[in-house]
């Protein structure tokens, strides 16, 4: 029995606080979570709570520091989480950084999206143009680095898809071992092959995320894995650094909303984490809102908010066709809720068709993603309807995976079988004239060239 085993120290600069009743520890268990009070931790850096500390991080020379790593072509200075060291915690002497060019994703501009929305400038980070298509992989580099740093030949995750194709690829690049659990036919066929292609042991469990999850818990108490889901908090600090770069291209000046999808609420802990930071370090001079939409079957986190206050979240059993984010139980919920809070941000959800509707508006930007990454757009929508986000905010949508990853959902939805017998088949009518289904023509020009002036006369996006 491995239970009595705990990881090694976190490095000297860092330690972890307990996110519910702020115990601190140098060493957290192989689950992750407070022995005192099973809550998840967090990690923390003492030394910027006190004015000298935070003098010793000048936020000038911080962003001059990483602007210049921007001209060196060492490993960790190429990756756009390592660039940002000074606000991680540090490997060990002598340890280099599993790492393969993670973060530095393209800001887009919106501007078919922002005319939908009703806002007069919008832009997407895309986190789908990370090495293996999801955001995932700024977490990674940092969490399987400290797992190879620890000593561990396997690392494991429960995962609807990104996760664990991400995992796959550092693991194989740290020539470690990974073990995927995933709920068997509810994740997205290029989701899994990269697991594949990446030599993880894959197995897909009868069942969904949050029951991937139990599993996952039970065996790192028997065997010598290192888990790598987001309530290892080494991976939100690599996640975190997306803010950071988001706001170095912006020249440090925040805009008023960050909207942000919903699964299992570690992204919007990361990120919400990395605003507070930066404010407390004098990097921002005010905070944009952060802002959770879920889909509405996948919702317990806006219902903990709406009904229970934030007090409780009760959880669900989850159902979308955005797979990346059907999580009833979400680990991080507590994180993502105090980030809610200080940052004035909300949280909505959006329904299936409304999802499937965004996902064609972001791909007629030319730019595209997947499903889950959606619902910023369809949430944004509400949000200005409802007043709270104005015409004249900026606002930046965080696109979490690549339009390449869920290719099936796109297929149907352009077949105009993506609704076809559910409940939501009547309302997706509606999207018809958003459907480019594939023409299949005879060899002939003439057919082509009367395809080509039939199209002609209907506007993109009409
Ligand atoms: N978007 C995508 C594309 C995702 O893969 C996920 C989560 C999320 C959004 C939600 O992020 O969980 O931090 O709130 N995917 C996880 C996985 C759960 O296993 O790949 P979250």
């Amino acid at each position: 029995m491995m239970s009595d085993r705990a990881l090694s120290k976190t490095p000297a600069a860092a330690r972890l606080r307990c996110v519910g009743c702020g115990a601190l520890a140098d060493q957290a268990a192989l689950d992750f979570r407070c022995p005192q009070c099973g809550n998840l931790f967090e990690v923390f850096f003492p030394a910027w709570q006190t004015p000298a500390g935070r003098r010793a991080l000048s936020p000038a020379a911080l962003k001059a520091t990483w602007l210049e790593r921007r001209t060196s072509q060492r490993p960790e200075d190429t990756s756009g989480v390592w660039r940002f060291r000074e606000l991680l915690p540090l490997l060990a002497e002598g340890q280099s950084p599993i790492t393969l060019r993670e973060g530095n994703t393209p800001l887009y501009e919106m501007p078919g999206c922002a005319r939908i929305a009703g806002v007069d400038f919008l832009q997407a980070k895309h986190q789908g143009m990370n090495p293996t298509s999801s955001f995932k992989d700024t977490g990674m580099t940092t969490a399987a680095s400290f797992a190879r740093q620890e000593g561990f030949r396997w690392v494991a995750c429960a995962s609807t898809g990104n996760t664990s194709a991400s995992m796959a690829a550092y693991a194989a690049r740290g020539r470690m071992r990974s073990l995927v659990l995933i709920p068997e036919g509810k994740i997205s066929w290029g989701k899994l092959s990269q697991a594949l292609d990446y030599g993880a042991v894959t197995c897909q469990l009868r069942t969904d995320f949050d029951g991937c999850v139990q599993v996952l818990n039970q065996v790192v108490r028997r065997m010598p894995v290192y888990l790598l889901n987001s309530v290892n908090p080494y991976r939100l600090e690599g996640q975190k650094t997306a803010a950071v770069e988001l706001l170095e291209q912006l020249y440090w000046e925040p805009p008023d909303h960050l909207i942000v999808p919903g699964g299992n609420l570690g992204n919007s802990s990361a990120l919400g984490k990395a605003l507070l930071e930066m404010k407390d370090l004098g990097l921002i001079a005010h905070l944009p809102k952060l802002s959770v939409i879920q889909a509405e079957g996948a919702n317990p986190f806006v219902r903990a908010v709406r009904e229970h206050a934030g007090k409780t979240l009760i959880p669900m059993q989850a159902e979308t066709r955005a797979t990346a984010i059907r999580i009833g139980n979400p680990a991080s919920w507590k994180k993502a809720l105090r980030v809610i809070q200080a940052t004035e941000g909300t949280v909505e959800q959006v329904s299936e068709v409304e999802i499937a509707q965004a996902k064609e508006e972001i791909g007629a930007d030319g730019v595209g993603c997947e499903p889950a990454s959606a619902v910023t757009l369809a949430g944004l929508k509400k949000l200005v309807k409802q007043g709270f986000v104005l015409r004249k905010d900026k606002v930046v949508l965080i696109l979490t995976g690549h339009v390449l990853k869920d290719p099936e959902f796109t297929l149907q939805f352009h077949r105009g079988d993506l609704f076809t017998g559910t409940q939501y088949e009547r309302e997706s009518a509606a999207l018809r004239n958003l459907q480019h289904a594939p023409l299949i023509l005879n060899p002939d020009v003439d057919a082509v060239v009367e395809t080509l002036k039939r199209f002609e006369q209907t506007d993109l996006l009409a």
